[in-house]
C-alpha cells in the first residue's frame, strides 16, 4: 500500500490507522497525540517524507457521507461528510445524488479531511466556497471544536489549520453547502476552451466533471502510474509594479489579478526558467506541467527537495520571484 502519492520510501515511530471517534478519544487520553509530535495523512498526495519521522503518523479512515438537510432560508442542501472519505469518491457521490456546487473540484487526489486545511482548488472553485463548517477535535483535549466557514480563515491553499492553529486540531468531519439546482461554473479559461471545443455550451453535471478530470488528466501525472504531489508549488503573488515590470520584459507571461497585486502561474515561471522536462537525480520537472515534480524511479524526499531547491533559486534569480512550496516537507 503506497500512503505518500509521490511514492517516496517513508518510516515513522508508529503509524495509526482511526476508524471511529472513541478510539481517537481514547489515543488522546492516553496522550499519544500530545507527548510526541503528530502528523494526519490525508490521501498523502501533498506531503514529501525526507527522513525517519519522529512521533505518530495519523490515518483517518471515519467513513459516511449524509444529507443533514436544507437551509430553510437558502434551500442549500447541507451534507456532512468525514475526514477519511476520499475526496474524488464524495464528489461523485455528491453528482449521483444531485447535490451539486463540487463538480470543478473532481479528480483531486486526498481526501475529504484534507480539503479545508489547504483549501484545495481547481478550475475556478476552491473547496472554501461550498465549505459550511468543519467539525474538529483539539488533539490534546480531545474536546470538539465546530469552525464556521468565516472562522476557518480560507486564504490560496491555506487556512487556520495550517497557519494559526497548526497541529492543534483534527478535522474530523466536514459539512458542505451545495445546491439542488446546477449552476455549473465554467469561467475558467481552459475549461471555457474545452467545453466549447466540445460544441458543450450547457453542460450536465457529469459532462462538466468529466470535462474537468480529461483536462487534469491531459496535464497531470497519473498517481498510480507516476508519483507526485501535484502542484508542488504555489502560484505566487506579487505587487503590481512588480507584475508590469515583468510583463514589459516578458509579454506572454501568464498573470491573473488579484486584490493586492497579480497571481503569476508558477508553471510558465518554472518553464521559462528552462527547468520544464529537466531532472535532477531522480527527481523530475513533468514534462506536461512545470508546476509539477516527479518520481522518476526510486526517487528521496531529499532528491526532491534538492530539485525544488534548484528551481527554486533559478526562478529567483531571472524574474524576482519567489517560490513558495504548496506541498509539505516531512
Ligand atoms: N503554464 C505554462 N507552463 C507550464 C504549466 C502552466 O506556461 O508548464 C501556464 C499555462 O499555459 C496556463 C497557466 O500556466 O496559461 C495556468 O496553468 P494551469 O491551468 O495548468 O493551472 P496552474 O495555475 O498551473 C492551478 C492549480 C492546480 C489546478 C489548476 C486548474 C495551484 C498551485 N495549482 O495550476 O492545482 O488543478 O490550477 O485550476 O494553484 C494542485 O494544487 O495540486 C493542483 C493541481
Amino acid at each position: 500500500m503506497i500512503y505518500n502519492t509521490f511514492a517516496l520510501p517513508a518510516t515513522a515511530d508508529r503509524y495509526l490507522v482511526v476508524t471511529d471517534k472513541q478510539q481517537l478519544l481514547d489515543l488522546i487520553a492516553e496522550g499519544s497525540l500530545s507527548n510526541t509530535p503528530f502528523f494526519i495523512l490525508g490521501g498523502g498526495s501533498n506531503v514529501v517524507f525526507t527522513s525517519h519521522y519522529r512521533g505518530t503518523i495519523l490515518h483517518l479512515e471515519n467513513k459516511g457521507i449524509q444529507l443533514l438537510g436544507t437551509d430553510s432560508s437558502t434551500g442549500d442542501l447541507l451534507i456532512v461528510a468525514a475526514a477519511g472519505e476520499e475526496w474524488d469518491a464524495f464528489v461523485h457521490h455528491c453528482i449521483a445524488n444531485h447535490w451539486h456546487g463540487a463538480e470543478n473540484l473532481t479528480a483531486i487526489p486526498g481526501t475529504v479531511g484534507a480539503s479545508p486545511v489547504q483549501n484545495v482548488g481547481a478550475y475556478g472553485i476552491e473547496a472554501k466556497d461550498i465549505i459550511h463548517s468543519v467539525r474538529t477535535i483539539h488533539a490534546e483535549t480531545g474536546r470538539e471544536r465546530i469552525f464556521t466557514n468565516a472562522e476557518c480563515h480560507f486564504g490560496y491553499r491555506t487556512s487556520i489549520f495550517k497557519e494559526e492553529l497548526k497541529g492543534q486540531y483534527i478535522v474530523w468531519s466536514v459539512t458542505f453547502r451545495l445546491h439542488p439546482v446546477f449552476t455549473p461554473s465554467i469561467q475558467y479559461k481552459a475549461l471555457s476552451d474545452a467545453l466549447s471545443a466540445a460544441g458543450i455550451s450547457k453542460p450536465t453535471p457529469s459532462q462538466l466533471a468529466d470535462t474537468i478530470a480529461a483536462l487534469r488528466w491531459s496535464k497531470l501525472p497519473r498517481p498510480e502510474e507516476t508519483g507526485s504531489a501535484g502542484s508542488f508549488f504555489k502560484n505566487p503573488i506579487v505587487t503590481s509594479q512588480h507584475y508590469e515590470q515583468l510583463k514589459a520584459q516578458y509579454p506572454d507571461i501568464v498573470a491573473y489579478p488579484v486584490t493586492d497585486g497579480y497571481k503569476l502561474a508558477a508553471g510558465w515561471l518554472i518553464e521559462h526558467a528552462g527547468w520544464k522536462g529537466r531532472s535532477l537525480g531522480r527527481c523530475g520537472v513533468y514534462h506536461k506541467q512545470a508546476l509539477v515534480l516527479v518520481n522518476l524511479g526510486g526517487c528521496t524526499g531529499d532528491e526532491v527537495v534538492a530539485l525544488a531547491n534548484a528551481v527554486t533559486a533559478d526562478v529567483r534569480q531571472r524574474f524576482g520571484v519567489t517560490l513558495e512550496k504548496e506541498a509539505i516537507i516531512l
